[in-house]
């Protein structure tokens, strides 16, 4: 892809990022000379395993299907994703899927799509519109639910009493305000159960780190608990509590999201207690509406689709790391 077809995006987001892939081929609409459908996919950013490894299932997904995928992520900004998820639309793809990084501000850029008859499918994550005809139909995880699973497991892991410190994802993304509401949920006739301190980790080994540092600086041996809205955070918190010459998952109890590789390899150590599982091998699902959409079965899909997640203790990690997927 030439840096011309993306006037607006700027260099330092085209030089750090494989923006665009499998660019030959193209449908008639996407300005190209076969009928190989052309769809694009704006995710969120490359900053974690989970990220990474739905990134990987779309990409294989696309290809299974025989379709031209353009790529872009955003860095985790949502003004690179209008960018791309703009000059998507310009180019005339034939649909486009969209990871969005926060929940607001995408009326715009959909009704753009809208007008061009590009079909949207949201994935992952979850816009909020007033017009839900912007978009044809969402599926991702139930992160709401997984909130509660994961504030229901600390709960009765403490019996009910503990001073918990939570490491939120990115502020205004609909997995952190849903896994934010659903803890808090779950935990809401539990007295016993009191949230210390709460502060975003971008869901970010590295912030998650730094964030835990701070949190054990100003609370040190009071936090028993750690409850991570995912689990790279969970592993930066890992080592910090390390750093600070404790135990994790003995003198403090961690319990977080995704269950990703590392946090099974985490547990199988000893050193994380609990994952509650959102599955990113989301790809197949999308394709699938896609080539619904595309077939003109547009009117089958759900306007929802939520993934089944479960819940895996420690205790299980070395039985069932080997048959993990990602
Ligand atoms: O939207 C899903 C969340 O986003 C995952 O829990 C997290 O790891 C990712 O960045």
């Amino acid at each position: 892809m030439s840096m011309k077809s993306f006037p607006l995006i700027q260099l330092t987001f085209l030089s750090a990022l494989m923006l665009i892939v499998g660019c030959g081929g193209s449908s008639d609409n996407a300005g190209g000379d076969d009928d190989t459908p052309v769809i694009a996919f704006v995710q969120t950013g490359a900053d974690n395993d989970w990220r990474n490894a739905h990134t990987v299932s779309v990409k294989e997904a696309a290809a299974d299907k025989g379709y031209d995928l353009r790529f872009a992520e955003g860095q985790s900004k949502q003004e690179n994703q209008i960018k791309a998820f703009s000059s998507f639309v310009n180019q005339g793809v034939d649909a486009i899927i969209l990871a969005p990084i926060v929940e607001t501000g995408w009326d715009n850029v959909l009704e753009k799509a809208k007008k061009r008859n590009i079909p949207v499918v949201i994935l992952d994550r979850k816009v909020k519109t007033d017009d839900e005809s912007l978009y044809v139909t969402y599926i991702g995880a139930d992160t709401y639910t997984e909130g509660k699973k994961a504030g229901k497991w600390l709960a009765e892991k403490m019996g009910g009493q503990a001073k918990v410190v939570e490491l939120q994802g990115n502020p205004g993304a609909s997995p952190t305000i849903n896994r934010f509401n659903g803890f808090r949920e779950a935990i809401a006739d539990q007295s016993g159960i009191e949230i210390i301190a709460s502060q975003s980790g971008e869901f970010r080994r590295s912030k998650g780190k730094e964030v835990m540092e701070a949190f054990l600086k100003k609370y040190g041996d009071d936090i028993d608990a750690v409850y991570a809205h995912n689990d790279d955070m969970a592993i930066g918190a890992i080592q910090a509590i390390e750093d600070a010459g404790m135990k994790p998952a003995e003198d403090i109890v961690i319990v977080s999201v995704d269950g990703v590789r590392a946090a099974f390899e985490a547990m199988v150590d000893g050193k994380l207690n609990c994952t509650v599982e959102c599955n990113p091998l989301q790809g197949p699902l999308a394709m699938e509406a896609v080539e619904k959409i595309l077939s003109g079965q547009a009117d089958q899909l759900d306007k929802v689709t939520l993934i089944e997640d479960s819940v895996f203790e420690m205790e299980q990690a070395a039985d069932v790391i080997e048959s993990r997927k990602y």
